[in-house]
């Protein structure tokens, strides 16, 4: 490994090869990452980035259909939250003081649980959404005096080591562990096997995304949610949601959880909280959570977190609400989702490899399924052999070279998550609209994109 002087000598000497930086970070950071991107041929350098557009250093404008998993519902680069935070930094205000009032939570903490309504009247602030559910954790733990955790298979909550135990997937948790312990799962949209768990009346709280996201943007049936926020209620434990990825109008309401008539004792916003481009999650609670945690001046400080209040962050999110409502973009992300979604069935019905188009406002996903017919199906299983995310990977690789940013959920890879910025227009749905009509029809009719599977194994072998 050379040294950072030497790694930027060699650059400036290549035409085309990765800049100083970029080869520091492969460097320094995380050069599998660097050997991934390549290998799926998405490695390109982004100069400028603007609502759904994103513009690369060799002329490409690509627009963005993954919004950096839900964090860009205004977009990139919004004014908005760009003039907020420059406004902050010009101020010259109080940040990282950590022995004052910080006003600017107090804004927007109520602004949060105005929208939220039903149970929530206390926030507790930190800065990913993996932190927001390590807080949940103990707080709900410090409420009901229980340790178990329930939660649903599937689900995504975070890579912390307390998020990671409620996230059945062995992927993200081998080499590991050991998890917390009695943390368990049930089955997504299953009310017996959550009662069952329940009855027991070991758990703490329930954790459940109101619409899985990485599970395979799964929207579940009418009731599941009211019914099993009852049980909840029923047998102690606190129902709690996450809406990491669902909250910020993505599903065209404040909350996820407002399409189905529940009233969670803790609901978790991150990503988009911020306007996407400084860290910010918050925890809203009732008052009951908050006062078995923090219920005397002994334990004013018994759960912090250096950065949770700080200005920047807060400015922003109040930029962030402030705009998202300005622009009706939670109206906008319903009509949007509704457009994209019927002009996504039309388009691919009759497709053997499409099973469903399914999603909630502006958070949808395409389900692919094993092909019937031999000529498709020896392919398709031979892929998945060599990696069961093969498949995906080149739906996504092709849609790239379209000019499109997408990617397959993270928990499950025959799911293309279809999530583009709250403000993209009907000319850009309807374009992504053609070009993953283009690459379901070359899955189906052309060896074309078979030999490209081909290659992608053959150089994620070489690389
Ligand atoms: C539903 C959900 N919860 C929690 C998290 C963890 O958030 P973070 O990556 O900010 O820690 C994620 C991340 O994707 C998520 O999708």
């Amino acid at each position: 490994m050379g040294r950072p002087s030497d790694v930027l000598a060699t650059t400036a000497t290549k035409i085309g090869a990765p800049t100083g930086t970029d080869l520091l970070y492969q460097d320094r950071v995380n050069p599998q990452w660097v050997r991934l991107l390549d290998v799926l041929q998405m490695n390109a350098r982004y100069t400028r980035c603007e609502g759904t557009e994103l513009f690369t250093e060799d002329g490409r404008r690509i627009l963005d259909f993954l919004s950096g998993y839900c964090v860009h519902n205004l977009g990139h680069n919004h004014p908005a939250i760009v003039d907020a935070l420059k406004d902050e930094l010009d101020r010259r205000g109080p940040a990282m003081l950590q022995s004052h009032v910080p006003g600017l939570a107090g804004e927007l903490a109520d602004k949060l649980c105005w929208r939220a309504g039903g149970r929530v009247n206390k926030v507790f602030f930190c800065s990913s959404g993996s932190e927001g559910v390590e807080a949940a954790i103990k707080f709900s733990r410090a409420h009901t005096h229980r340790n178990g955790m329930l939660y649903a298979e599937g689900a995504f909550h975070g890579l912390t080591c307390g998020a990671l135990s409620l996230m059945g997937d062995p992927f993200w948790r081998e080499s590991f562990g050991p998890m917390l312990p009695e943390t368990e799962s049930v089955p997504y949209a299953n009310l017996e096997a959550l009662e069952r768990k329940l009855s027991t009346r070991r758990f703490a709280a329930f954790i459940v995304e109101p619409v899985q996201g990485e599970g395979g943007v799964r929207v579940p049936p009418p009731a599941y949610l009211e019914m099993a926020q009852a049980l909840c209620r029923r047998y102690g434990t606190l129902f709690v949601a996450d809406e990491v990825q669902t909250g910020m109008y993505r599903t065209g309401r404040f909350l996820a959880s407002h399409h189905f008539n529940v009233e969670p004792d803790m609901v978790i916003l991150a990503k988009a909280l911020s306007g996407g481009l400084i860290p910010s999650a918050a925890v809203l609670m009732s008052d009951e959570v908050y006062e078995s945690v923090y219920g005397s001046l002994g334990r004013a400080i018994v759960h912090t977190s250096t950065y949770s209040e700080n200005s920047l962050a807060m400015r922003a999110g109040l930029a962030a609400i402030d705009a998202l409502e300005r622009e009706r973009l939670g109206d906008r992300a319903l009509a949007a989702g509704d457009f994209l979604r019927t002009r996504l069935r039309a388009a691919l019905s009759g497709y053997e490899m499409v099973r469903e188009v399914r999603g909630l406002g502006l958070l949808n996903g395409i389900e692919f399924q094993t092909p019937h017919k031999l000529a498709l199906r020896a392919p398709f299983e031979a892929f998945a052999k060599i990696h069961p995310g093969m498949f995906g990977q080149v739906v996504v690789m092709r849609l790239f070279r379209q000019g499109f940013v997408t990617q397959m959920c993270g928990n499950n890879f025959m799911v293309l998550k279809v999530s583009p910025p709250l403000i993209v227009n009907e000319r850009e749905a309807d374009a992504f609209v053609d070009a993953v009509a283009e690459v379901v029809e070359m899955m189906h009719c052309s060896g074309t994109f078979w030999s490209e599977a081909l290659g992608l194994a053959q150089r994620a072998i070489l690389k």
